[in-house]
């Protein structure tokens, strides 16, 4: 158990002590405790005695004090707590006993899982990231998405849940009509059974000449409109054109899934392509379809446009072709449905944030789930900037591509490598280099609090210094440097019951931290924030630098304890940096 909700539940019970047998009334999660704000407050806080007063009848210092001394009362109070203060109007603040913090810690490190209890039950997430659009150039956002995305499944699956992660692919729609007319005609093997030798960047520039022409002539415009058709009705040679446009983009993106060490399973548009008509016909049934401009719509309340007119959900357009809300509708279904997901989670630029909302609510509102039994969460992202301040470009021709993007960073991690070690052999700086510069771009994306706008600095996201990857890597280098600096063996030390001793004030504080991790996983999954976790670890890491700082390790004779200490902070980074998906380095 994790000592907030141990807290709130001795804070609970000493609340129904003092004040039965009103306190039967009160709701146990008003009695919230949480870590105190600044270290001068203790370890803990629990702040309800302002909310109780209505309740009690009571004011809050005289609420404070009375489940202070039922606190004190209760028979762990000593082994638990050293002092209870009351501050301001009545803030309870609570520092806990060295040593029942050092036996948590002991339980921790001899504990897999790190003092992380799984879920109780395992319930299935569909989380929905990436997803980038076939015969364009992943972008910037959906590298975000991509990176988000992952380290929420990753946390996720330590918890407990069973994941499922989609990628939903735009591999569908009415652009493609016009992609395979120009290439038809430019380049005939499209069509042929083998994939012609073209790459991505092919594709776009053969989607940015088909569009030109789509809007300049007319003939060519039907035939664009004839294919989408061919397309729906499977005629072949469309398919296969299809279906290699579909091939070559895929190669493109899983270069990058598998630089970044990604895990996606496919998923795309086109897959819930027989869903749509279906879909369509129950809403008809169910009398929640009019007819706007032709087109078949859904009416919403609570959403208008800037005019503040009503702003209906399109489904069908007038021509009869599908859109992007309709897709998204029949998958959010389908996950519900047909793949039981409890839960479900969409990564994507708060641009969207509209648009899911609108299919949340008309799913509700088409009852294809029960929000008492169902979990539906947006997770919107801020715009990713470049250094200077501008935003990257999407959807013109110059975009930066992805893969140089990376390819930047690893070139610029080997010159950082080379400035601090020029005797690295050349095998591992490349290998470094590449983790190096993987992991910055990981991190530097997942530090930043995602509703932000993020701003993309090869330069920031590659120091040593502050809230980067290479601190974190650095602080676990450094501890697995000091193991082996003692020559003492960590497992036979885990096995021979030495004990922890936490009685400086940094062991103390340092050792309190180890034991937040749980707490930290919980809020980072209940907020869905990926920068709760790197700022822990930042933390940690920063509060073993000083720890390590105050605190000789070797030949002190609390040297075993302080092992323990550094063993139990490098099984958190790196737990911490598994899941945030970086990998370790050996020497930097
Ligand atoms: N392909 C879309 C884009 O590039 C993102 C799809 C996100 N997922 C979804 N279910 N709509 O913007």
């Amino acid at each position: 158990m994790t000592f907030s909700s141990l807290l709130k539940q001795l804070s609970h019970i000493a609340l129904l002590q003092a004040f039965a047998p009103k306190a039967s009334l009160i709701d146990p999660a008003t009695v919230e405790v949480t870590p105190a704000t600044q270290e001068k407050f203790g370890d803990y806080q629990l702040n309800c005695a302002m909310k109780l007063t209505k309740v009690l009848g009571e004011s809050p210092r005289q609420i404070a004090e009375k489940i202070v001394s039922a606190l004190h009362a209760l028979p762990e109070a000593a082994s638990v707590f050293t002092h209870i203060e009351i501050a301001g109007p009545g803030f309870i603040n609570f520092s806990l006993n060295p040593n029942f913090i050092a036996k948590k810690l002991m339980s921790q490190l001899h504990d897999p899982r790190l003092g992380v209890s799984p879920i109780s039950k395992p319930l299935k997430v569909i989380i929905d990231f990436s997803s980038p659009n076939i015969a364009k150039e992943m972008h910037v956002g959906h590298l975000r998405s991509t990176i988000i995305g992952d380290c929420l499944a990753r946390i996720l699956t330590f918890m407990g849940y069973k994941v499922l992660p989609l990628n939903h692919i735009g591999d569908w729609g009415t652009q493609f009509g016009m992609l395979i007319a120009h290439l038809k005609t430019a380049l005939p093997e499209i069509t042929e059974t083998t994939i012609p030798a073209i790459d991505l960047s092919d594709l776009v520039a053969g989607y940015r000449t088909a569009k030109q022409r789509f809007d300049e002539d007319p003939e060519f415009k039907k035939h664009a409109q004839q294919e989408v058709v061919a397309l729906q009705n499977g005629v072949e040679s469309s398919r296969r054109a299809w279906e290699h446009i579909c091939t070559i983009s895929r190669k493109a993106y899983q270069t990058i899934y598998d630089l970044l060490e990604i895990n996606l399973i496919e998923r795309g548009e086109s897959f819930y392509n027989p869903f749509l008509g279906p879909l369509i016909q129950e809403l008809e049934q169910k009398k929640l379809l009019s007819i706007s401009d032709g087109a078949k719509c859904m009416d919403l309340e609570g959403f208008t446009n800037r005019e503040g007119e009503n702003l209906p959900l399109i489904l069908q357009k007038s021509d009869g072709g599908y859109n992007y809300a309709s897709t998204d509708l029949a998958a959010l279904r389908h996950r519900i449905q047909e793949e039981k997901g409890s839960w479900l989670i969409y990564v994507t630029d708060a641009g969207q944030s509209l648009h899911f909302q609108m299919i949340f609510t008309a799913a509700k509102k088409a009852s294809f789930y029960d929000p008492q039994q169902v979990r539906i969460n947006h997770v919107p992202f801020g715009l990713v900037l470049r250094a200077d301040g501008k935003k990257f470009k999407t959807r013109s021709g110059d975009t930066e591509r992805l893969i140089d993007l990376l390819q930047t960073a690893i070139d610029k991690a080997k010159q950082k490598l080379i400035e601090r070690n020029p005797d690295m052999p050349a095998m591992e700086l490349e290998t470094a280099a590449r983790t190096l510069g993987l992991n910055a771009i990981k991190y530097a994306d997942l530090a930043c609090n995602r509703l932000s706008d993020y701003v993309f600095s090869y330069e920031k996201m590659l120091k040593f210094e502050g809230n980067t990857a290479a601190f974190l890597l650095y602080a676990y280098v450094r501890i697995r440097s000091i193991q082996r600096k003692t020559h003492v063996n960590i497992p036979q030390l885990l096995t021979e019951q030495t004990p922890l001793l936490l009685e400086d004030p940094i062991e103390i504080s340092l050792g309190l931290l180890l034991c937040q991790f749980s707490e930290v996983l919980e809020n980072c999954i209940q907020e869905l924030l990926p920068n709760r976790l790197t700022d822990y670890l930042y933390r940690l890491a920063e509060k073993f630098h000083l720890f390590f700082h105050q605190c000789r390790v070797e030949g002190s004779p609390k040297e075993k304890s302080r092992l323990l200490l550094c063993e139990a902070t490098a099984q958190v980074l790196q737990q911490g940096m598994i899941l945030l998906g970086l990998k370790p380095l050996d020497r930097m």
